[in-house]
């Protein structure tokens, strides 16, 4: 590919615990048998509902706070000893149902000319963001597995270290959520800027999602080589955008990078925060299981989506901050939602936020298997 702007729109994406430290319990092995995590991608029945949570690692851990008075953020990300280290944290400190790759869904904007820097305190931050047709066509196209080799690194150490007691997470941004990014400079309201560039030049914007598009499948399906077990997609933003933009501007990159994944046999997890009113097009789009956040309900959300797809989800991350009996009941009325059905993975509706208390995890985690423990056919 000769430039970003270079390949057919829409055309590229086939280039493409126990505990960690604890040792094997019954049916929880990220091995053959698939584990409860596994199991619940596929539908499964499994003799617990899996757990596990969106930024499990990170600044609510004394652990993680510990080594990052050491090491910037991204030195974390692209040190793959320092970034298996900060993934193994939290399986080490809860009996989590699978491990998640410490890194960050930007990277991949870095290889491809974008200045990217974490400031303590104000989050990330784009110097040149992607403004123009002329922009796009200046981005460089990047090959994931020489440039995010790191990525790759970390996976494989990762999994070395869980030796196949826990599964491993890989994810990606979804193309709309890392060209918002791009195009914003850093977080947004209303995302004007995004929706000036697709509707104003949709040429480039049609570029610019194609090329992301085929990048990230490459990229996911090199994390799966490496051994990441499934994948989570996260269009985090796509929330801000109407259900007919999103089936104009979004779905078809996120397809295809979807689509790619069924083709290559690899299990993923298709999130999207705020996602009530698309619900039905973010199921089009694909994933073997769709992530909920806390603003719709789950046992609805399931119908919409449909009983042929596993769900995930979806207490609200502030629930980690009541008192326990409040956040049992929580955790029961999710549980209850889902009804016992094969194909839930419990998760917050979105990240871990970085106050929350070390104990309201534990909690959480603990009333997931109690609610839900069940016995085997
Ligand atoms: O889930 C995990 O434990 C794996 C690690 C992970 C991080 N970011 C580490 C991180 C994952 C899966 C992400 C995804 C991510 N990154 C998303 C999608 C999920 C979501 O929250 O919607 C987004 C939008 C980003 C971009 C990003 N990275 C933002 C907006 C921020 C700043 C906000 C914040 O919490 O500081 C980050 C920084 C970031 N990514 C941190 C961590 C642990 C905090 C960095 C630090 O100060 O140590």
């Amino acid at each position: 590919m000769s430039g970003i702007g270079a390949g057919p729109p829409g055309g590229a994406a086939s280039g493409a615990a126990g505990r960690a430290a604890g040792g094997a319990s019954g049916g929880k092995t990220g091995g053959a048998a698939g584990g409860r995590f596994l199991r619940a991608c596929r539908r499964e029945e499994t003799d617990a509902t899996p757990v596990w949570l969106m930024r499990q690692a990170g600044r609510y851990m004394p652990e993680y706070r510990a080594l990052r008075e050491r090491h910037g953020f991204l030195e974390l990300c692209r040190t793959p000893e320092l970034a298996a280290e900060a993934s193994l944290q939290p399986v080490r400190a809860f009996d989590l149902d699978a491990a998640i790759v410490f890194s960050d869904i930007l990277l991949p904007l870095v290889p491809m000319g974008l200045d990217l820097e974490f400031s303590e305190g104000a989050g990330p931050a784009i110097r040149n963001p992607i403004r123009s047709e002329a922009d796009v066509l200046a981005l460089s196209p990047f090959e994931p597995r020489e440039e995010l080799g790191f990525v790759l690194e970390a996976i494989a150490l990762v999994k070395r270290e869980l030796a196949g007691r826990l599964p491993l997470i890989g994810f990606a941004g979804a193309p709309f959520t890392l060209a918002s990014y791009a195009i914003e400079g850093g977080s947004s309201r209303d995302f004007a800027r995004t929706k000036r560039l697709m509707y104003g030049a949709p040429r480039a914007w049609h570029a610019l999602l194609a090329a992301l598009a085929a990048a990230i499948a490459d990229y996911l399906a090199a994390q799966a080589d490496s051994g990441a077990d499934a994948v989570q997609l996260f269009d985090s933003w796509a929330g801000c955008l109407s259900p007919a933009d999103y089936r104009e501007y979004a779905l078809p990159y996120s397809r295809l990078v979807l689509d790619a994944m069924a083709r290559r046999g690899i299990l993923s997890i298709h999130f999207c925060a705020d996602s009530g009113g698309l619900l039905e097009a973010l199921k089009e789009a694909g994933g073997d299981v769709i992530g909920l956040d806390w603003r719709v309900d789950l046992a609805e959300g399931w119908k919409r989506i449909g009983y042929e797809r596993g769900v995930q989800g979806n207490l609200d991350p502030v629930a980690l901050f009541a008192p326990r009996g409040e956040l049992e009941r929580r955790v029961r009325a999710v549980l209850d939602a889902a009804g016992g059905r094969p194909g839930h993975i419990f998760n917050l509706g979105h990240g871990v936020l970085p106050e929350t208390p070390v104990d309201g995890v534990r909690a959480l985690v603990e009333a997931v298997h109690e609610h839900s423990r069940r016995p085997m056919p």
